[in-house]
């Protein structure tokens, strides 16, 4: 696990928006797997400047995005189908139909979408680069504690803690899903590049329990700890209590050091 430490929130979205434009150049159909939630948005924002900008193109790329409500119609502004057309989507090239969210039609079966969710990601070869976030309590997806940390696309229960945390995104009087459909902890691992972003001090307790705690199911950002090529990107405040710091930072220096003499990829290709 690399950790590289940034002063602030717009540094880690550059430093995003440049790893996500290294993988474009090395595959330029790479199939992407994207979050939701206010952690990315400025990443979002930097891509589609770049893609503005005519340095990147999504024309090749496919996407799944890792989880969706259960019970809000893929049209509802709420829906994590209309936030990443919204922040994302519609102000790239990206082909919609090549853009996945693991959404349930009403009077569909639930338990049917994620086995077919998964088949669409083999399908697809896999995916190549993961975007995450983190939830409060060290949730990836909807992957709340406790979720098996071989779980694959299926329906979970939120948890009290997340509820609240997203009733800021809906209006009062709001129907807000108390059930998502959200990538399972072994599909996120299955990616072979993984970029977890945390911003605000808000995140420091989940991020230090997730890069330097224990492996557990109660935290299930911590079988990062498990993944072979997976970056963290933090600003300070996310990055406050971790007790490694300077090793970190050390690391950071040197494999851009590598990178510069034998380019990106240097270690894995
Ligand atoms: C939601 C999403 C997660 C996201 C988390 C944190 O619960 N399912 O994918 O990482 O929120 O969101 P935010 O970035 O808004 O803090």
């Amino acid at each position: 696990m690399e950790v590289i430490i940034f002063r602030d929130a717009a540094s880690v979205a550059d430093k995003g928006a440049e790893l996500v434009e290294e993988m474009l150049r090395a595959k330029p159909d790479a199939v992407f797997g994207f979050a939701t939630g206010t952690t990315p948005i400025e990443l979002y924002r930097r891509l589609i400047e770049r893609y503005r900008s005519g340095s990147l193109s999504f024309q090749r790329t496919r996407s799944f995005n890792l989880d969706e409500y259960l019970g809000l119609d893929a049209s509802s502004p709420n829906s994590y189908r209309s936030f990443m057309d919204r922040e994302f989507f519609d102000h790239v090239d990206i082909r919609k139909e090549n853009t996945h969210v693991p959404g349930c039609g009403s009077g569909e079966n639930p338990g049917q979408v994620g086995p077919r969710y998964e088949s669409l990601i083999r399908e697809a070869g896999g995916i190549d680069l993961q975007v995450l976030g983190i939830g409060h309590n060290g949730h990836v997806g909807f992957n709340e504690p406790s979720s098996s940390l071989r779980s694959r696309t299926r329906v979970k229960t939120l948890t009290r803690k997340t509820l609240e945390d997203n009733s800021r995104l809906f209006k009062s009087g709001e129907f807000q899903p108390r059930l998502a459909i959200t990538m399972g902890i072994a599909t996120i691992m299955d990616a072979r590049r993984i970029l977890l972003l945390a911003t605000g001090e808000h995140k420091a307790d989940a991020v230090a329990r997730a890069v330097e705690g224990p492996v557990t199911a109660m935290c299930p950002a911590s079988i990062l700890q498990m993944h072979e090529f997976t970056t963290v990107l933090l600003d300070e405040a996310a990055a406050a209590r971790l007790k490694h710091r300077e090793y970190y930072d050390l690391a950071h220096g040197e494999n851009e050091a590598l990178k510069d003499r034998f380019g990106a990829f240097y270690a894995r290709t």
